[in-house]
Parts: C-alpha cells; sequence; structure tokens
C-alpha cells in the first residue's frame, strides 16, 4: 500500500531521548514522495537540531510561535491547513498533557489546538511515567478526542529500565502514516464499516468476571484490512492485548451490554462484521463488593446478553446494507452455520473450526463462508490473509 505523492505530514518533534530516532522517520516519508514540514519543541532542540530535520526535510524546520519571519512566511494556522496528517513524534508526557488538556503555550501546541486534521502521537517516555495515572488519563481523553495512538513499544529504555515507553519504531510510524493518509483513496473510500472484536467480560462482581478465550486477533485482522481499503473503520472492542491497527478508530468496551451501545453509537454504517466473542449471559445481579468464600459451593444466577448481531441484522432502516456474523464451531460447520445464518438474520456467516488446533488464540484459521448464494471453503491460512479476502469480498460486495 503506498500513500498518494502529494500528501504532506506536518512533523511534531518532542523533547525526549527518542527523538533521536525522528530523522530516520523523516527519511522514510520523503523517501516515500511524501512532504513533510517540521516543528520542534524546545525540548525537542535538546535532542535533535533543526538542521538535521532541515535537511532531511527539505524544508525550513518551526521552533517560535512569535517569531514575524516564520508567521509572514506561513502562519501557524496555515500550517496545520497545508498539511494532510499531524504527526508527533516522540510525544512525551508534557506534550500529551498540555494536548489533552488545550494548552497552547508554544508553536506545537497551539497547532495541536488549531487543527482540524487528523493526529497520530507516538508516546516516548519512562515506563513508570507511562504507567502514571495522570499519564494514561491524557492519553484517554485524546483518544476520546480521535487522536490515535501509535505505541509505545515494550523494551529495555534509555534510562536503563525496561517495560512500556519506548517510542514505536520509524518504520511502524510510517507504516501507520501511511495506513493514515490511504484512508479515503482505497476503493472503500467513503464507506463507514463497524467491525466487533474480542471476548467480553461480563462481572460477577468488582474482582471477577466471566470471559472466553478469544484473541481478538482476526477481528483485528479485519479492521486493519477494511482500513487499508479506505473504509473508515470504527472497531468495537472487547478487553484484548493487542495494539489497535493504524488508521482505525477503536471504541474499547468491556460487557455486550457495551458493545450493542457502541455499535449503535456508531451508526449509520455501510457494513457490519461481528467477529466478537460475545458472551452468550451475564450474571444477573453483580455484586457490588467481593463475593466471600462463606460456603464451599456457589450457585450462579445467569440471565441472556442481548444478541448483537441479531439486533443489527434486524435494525430497520439504519440496518447496515451487509451484515456479516461469525460462527465458531467445533463440527458440522456448514450445516450450523447456514442455521445461524437463518436465526441471526445476516447476510454472510464465516464459520471457524475452533476444534482445529491452533485456530482458537492462534495466527491461522480455518473457514467456510456461507451466504445466499451458497458455501465458500476456503484452505486454511493466515488470519491476517483470512481479513484482507474477507475485505475484498466486502468491498466487491458494497461496490457491485
Ligand atoms: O450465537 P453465536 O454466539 O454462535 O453467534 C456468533 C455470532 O453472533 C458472532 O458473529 C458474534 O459476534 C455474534 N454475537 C453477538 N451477540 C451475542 C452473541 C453472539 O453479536 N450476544
Amino acid at each position: 500500500m503506498s500513500a498518494p505523492k502529494s500528501r504532506s505530514v506536518l512533523l511534531i518533534v518532542g523533547g525526549g531521548i527518542a527523538a533521536y530516532k525522528t530523522p530516520e522517520l523523516v527519511r522514510l516519508l520523503r523517501k516515500a514522495g511524501l512532504g513533510v514540514r517540521p516543528i520542534l519543541t524546545e525540548g525537542g532542540a535538546q535532542f535533535v537540531t533543526p538542521l538535521s530535520l532541515s535537511v532531511l526535510a527539505g524544508t525550513k524546520t518551526r521552533q517560535a510561535l512569535f517569531s514575524q519571519e516564520d508567521e509572514a512566511e506561513i502562519d501557524h494556522i496555515a500550517l496545520s491547513r497545508a498539511a494532510d496528517l499531524i504527526v508527533v513524534a516522540p510525544a512525551t508526557a508534557n506534550l500529551i498533557a498540555k494536548a489533552a488538556n488545550g494548552h497552547a503555550d508554544d508553536l506545537a501546541t497551539t497547532v495541536l489546538l488549531a487543527t482540524d486534521k487528523p493526529v497520530l502521537m507516538a508516546p516516548a517516555m519512562n515506563v513508570r511515567m507511562w504507567s502514571h495515572a495522570a499519564v494514561q488519563r491524557n492519553v484517554a481523553l485524546l483518544r476520546a478526542d480521535g487522536i490515535q495512538m501509535i505505541g509505545p513499544d515494550d523494551g529495555e529504555m534509555a534510562c536503563g529500565e525496561y517495560g512500556p515507553g519506548r517510542m514505536a519504531e520509524p518504520l511502524a510510524i510510517f507504516e501507520a502514516i501511511q495506513a493514515r493518509l490511504a484512508q479515503g483513496d482505497g476503493p472503500l473510500a467513503g464507506r463507514h464499516v463497524i467491525v466487533t472484536a474480542g471476548p467480553t467480560q461480563e462481572p460477577l462482581d468488582p474482582v471477577r468476571y466471566l470471559a472466553n478465550r478469544s484473541s481478538g486477533k482476526q477481528g483485528y485482522a479485519i479492521a486493519a484490512a477494511l482500513a487499508e481499503l479506505g473504509a473508515k473503520v470504527t472497531l468495537v472492542s472487547g478487553p484484548v492485548s493487542i495494539e489497535p491497527p493504524p488508521g482505525v478508530t477503536v471504541n474499547r468496551v468491556m460487557t455486550a451490554q457495551q458493545m450493542l451501545d457502541a455499535c449503535h453509537a456508531a451508526l449509520p454504517a455501510d457494513a457490519a462484521v461481528m467477529a466478537a466473542a460475545v458472551c452468550d449471559w451475564r450474571p444477573h445481579a453483580p455484586a457490588n463488593q467481593k463475593l466471600k468464600k462463606a460456603n464451599a459451593s456457589l450457585t450462579l444466577s445467569l440471565i441472556e446478553n442481548p444478541d448483537i448481531l441479531a439486533q443489527l441484522a434486524a435494525y430497520g432502516p439504519e440496518r447496515p446494507g451487509l451484515v456479516v456474523g461469525f460462527a465458531a464451531e467445533t463440527n458440522d460447520l456448514a450445516a450450523h452455520a447456514a442455521a445461524k445464518l437463518a436465526s441471526k438474520g445476516c447476510d454472510w456467516i464465516v464459520a471457524n473450526d475452533v476444534s482445529e488446533p491452533g485456530v482458537m488464540g492462534g495466527d491461522e484459521n480455518s473457514i467456510c463462508l456461507i451466504d445466499a448464494n451458497g458455501i465458500e471453503n476456503w484452505p486454511r491460512l493466515s488470519k491476517i490473509e483470512v481479513a484482507r479476502r474477507l475485505a475484498q469480498k466486502i468491498e466487491r460486495s458494497l461496490n457491485a
């Protein structure tokens, strides 16, 4: 996938040691034919020189908000208008905090506040700083504002500690930038697809829950493949431990009811792909306090969860044009899937054979796809390849 050559990125370089990797990102972007206009914060200039960025970007690096000369050339509002995407790499704890709270006390934060362009941030900081409640609160605020985060990665840090906090590698940031810029360019440009993924967790008490072993890998791969074709993707995800794909809006939920609400809130959509492993039941009355081990046995009372797939498939005028369900089966795949197609009222069922080793939680899938025209048996493929083929089939169906 490659982004169109005329696109341009406004690159804000914050004040962290990871800034030494940013020139490599500039090099990758320029090599791909993208325009790069760097903004260097005061802190950033402690780690990388404006000259290195300017030489690699082939244009002047901007540093000051109140520079008569720079503002005369292109003012801070025009700076953001001229870009297709704003990237902050590294995004320090301080820059994240200021952006989350709407501060505008330098050129970088003023541009971030003045822009209506998509923003991608690559956080980088010490592991304790990253896990601090204040940073996590600020990151959640930015995510809720639609700002996309890439990383941080796990690993050894410049300070000698180990854990999450390393800036994503320049190549990964570059790929995320390309994916984001490709949005609105592929054959699914202008289409909105809702994807559900992962398990749901149904609380039993404040510390315990019912759930299942879904990894979310297949749903996340589908969301990524649809975004690569240019779709606007809303990924409604249960709790999983994998990174959100680039260019996808992620709405994290816990319970089936929250997943249903998030799907409703994401409507209207052209298609919905329900790959989540939703818990069929939830505890009838979750306890407000931790259940005590008073007796040797405990009987749980469960009630049925809403069926998100069936509800979306019967949604009246706002029903997505194409509704795809999944079925995890251990035997008679085709027969069970055909029955599910009818009972759920969806358009396609993707049935996967979870009795095969390595499917549940693994990287491969063995599926058959059922629609009104019959059955397609796909060979055993990687989940990424299944996602690509499914995304292409969705594209053909929507654009038919
Ligand atoms: O009924 P079953 O769980 O076998 O159906 C699987 C399909 O239904 C999947 O697409 C899953 O995401 C969806 N589903 C749902 N809400 C539920 C249960 C399943 O959307 N409560």
